[in-house]
């Protein structure tokens, strides 16, 4: 057991080094190596990360690729995807090149409002409070305006705020439930900023109703839902069956079982967690590249996905008159403006590769990635299995595991060519072609 530290948070980036390696190391000269190896050479571009969050004390490199030929409504994107994960990028692009042929994707925003909650118990009658809302909306609304004036100059600003009885679900709690529209931005410092003081004018308003009796009355918090089922896009895309025939499937079957996939998605939580996870992995390396939150829009997703009160698939399918028909509908809710959007240099670049798209532009990039995630791992488990191509992209990750040459490298790939890169097989043959025994299986 380490000992603690007061006062961590004061010390310089160095000195936190200082402390981390000769604290938490068996060698800290080599971790001091490998921390100072991802700083930045350019000290004020280093200085802009440390200040991206707090107690840095290097960089986490996470590479940053290009799926090109997305074609979206009609123009043609090539996405920035930010993921550790071998074979999500060639997915994403295979996809897309799929679907290039076949009149590429269509996205829809539905839906752009955001959702905030003043969280509070009344333990007195709230009678009052019901049948004198329009009074208090009245006094919430001109509590905020300063803060709305410039959101509202943008088209945007607050929609509506609604007093929510929940005590069926727990004893004395209210809300405060107020929908807000924050245009090209993610919102949640403005959405926060008025909620506090929204809380502070209903305070008011209780202290000065005389029905109402201001001690009975606890905010408990203010804060914007990260759920949001009234900020929707779609994106589909559409083809006849027979188009979809490939890889010596006849378009049919390959339908039949796509759907299948869909539908047990649908039916089956293990399988939705899964099937789930892989649309994510569109949708946050899109999402990471552009500077957005990516937890918001997981958490939202799942919740989503949970609607019915199961969880279940993301995306739907449809086979019907021979005609496939695919989608996905999700929350979400981003930003082009604010966070990290002007702040990180390559969010800046992957902002501009998208062509400076506004935030409903991107709500359909982002849901199109997702959907052709999800379309490149069923058409692959449905066919040949995920591990054939998933394996042939993590094949680089095992050979710099095993520290193989260039040379190596070449041979080995070229040997695994047309076949399944199976872990142990690589490190079999790797051994082979080196001449050295091969480790077992613990090792
Ligand atoms: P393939 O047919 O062997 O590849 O597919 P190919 O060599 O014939 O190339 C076809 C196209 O794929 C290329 O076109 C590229 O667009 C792309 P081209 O550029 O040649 O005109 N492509 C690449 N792009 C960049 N770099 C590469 C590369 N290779 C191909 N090196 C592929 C191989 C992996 C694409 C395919 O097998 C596939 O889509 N598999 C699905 C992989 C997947 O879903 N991975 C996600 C990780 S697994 C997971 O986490 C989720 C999962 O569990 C979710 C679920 O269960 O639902 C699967």
């Amino acid at each position: 057991m380490k000992d603690p530290i007061k006062g961590f948070s004061k010390l310089s980036k160095e000195a936190k080094l200082e402390w981390l390696v000769n604290n938490n190391f068996d060698d800290p000269e080599a971790a001091r190596e490998v921390f100072t190896t991802y700083w930045h050479s350019d000290p004020a571009l280093q200085g802009k990360h440390d200040e991206f969050i707090e107690n840095t004390v290097s960089n986490y490199y996470m590479p940053l690729g290009v799926a090109p030929n997305f074609q979206i409504n009609g123009k043609l994107y090539t996405l920035p995807m930010a993921i550790e994960e071998s074979s999500v990028v060639a997915a994403a692009a295979k996809s897309a090149g799929y679907w290039l042929e076949r009149g590429g994707f269509t996205a829809t925003v539905l839906s752009t409002e955001k959702i905030g909650h003043v969280h509070f118990m009344y333990e007195g009658d709230a009678s009052a409070l019901f049948s004198q809302f329009d009074r208090l909306k009245v006094e919430l609304l001109r509590t905020t305006a300063p803060l709305t004036a410039n959101m509202e100059a943008r088209g945007g600003g607050i929609v509506d705020v609604v007093l929510k009885d929940k005590t069926e679900s727990l004893a004395h709690y209210y809300q405060l439930e107020t929908t807000f529209e924050t245009c090209d931005s993610m919102g949640a410092n403005f959405i926060n900023s008025c909620l506090e003081e929204m809380a502070k004018g209903l305070t008011r308003f209780v202290e000065n109703e005389p029905a109402l009796d201001a001690s009975k009355l606890e905010v408990v918090m203010r804060i914007l839902s990260n759920y949001t089922p009234r900020c929707i896009v779609r994106a589909e895309v559409s083809c006849s069956v027979e188009e979809l025939a490939s890889e010596g499937v006849s378009g049919e079957e390959f339908a039949r079982k796509f759907k299948r996939a869909i539908d047990i998605a649908n039916v089956e939580p293990y399988r939705a967690t899964t099937h789930n996870k892989g649309i994510m992995n569109g949708i946050d390396a899109v999402i990471i590249a552009t500077g957005n939150d990516f937890r918001a829009v997981e958490a939202a997703c799942h919740t989503y996905a949970s609607k019915s009160g199961q969880y279940r698939s993301l995306t739907h399918c449809t086979v019907e008159n021979g005609q496939f028909r695919y989608w996905i509908e999700i929350p979400l809710s981003l930003g082009v403006v604010g966070g990290l959007t002007k702040l990180h240099p390559l969010v800046v670049k992957a902002l501009e590769l998208l062509n400076k798209p506004n935030a409903e532009e991107l709500m359909g990039i982002v849901a199109v990635s997702g959907l052709a995630q999800n379309f490149a791992a069923l058409r692959a488990l449905v066919t040949t299995g995920i591990q054939k191509g998933h394996m042939k992209m993590h094949l680089m990750n095992i050979l710099n595991q095993l520290e193989a040459t260039p040379e190596e490298k070449k041979h080995i790939t070229a040997y695994f060519q047309d076949k399944v890169p199976h872990h142990r097989e690589v490190v079999n043959y790797f051994c082979e072609l080196r001449g050295v025994p091969v480790p077992n299986a613990k090792a």
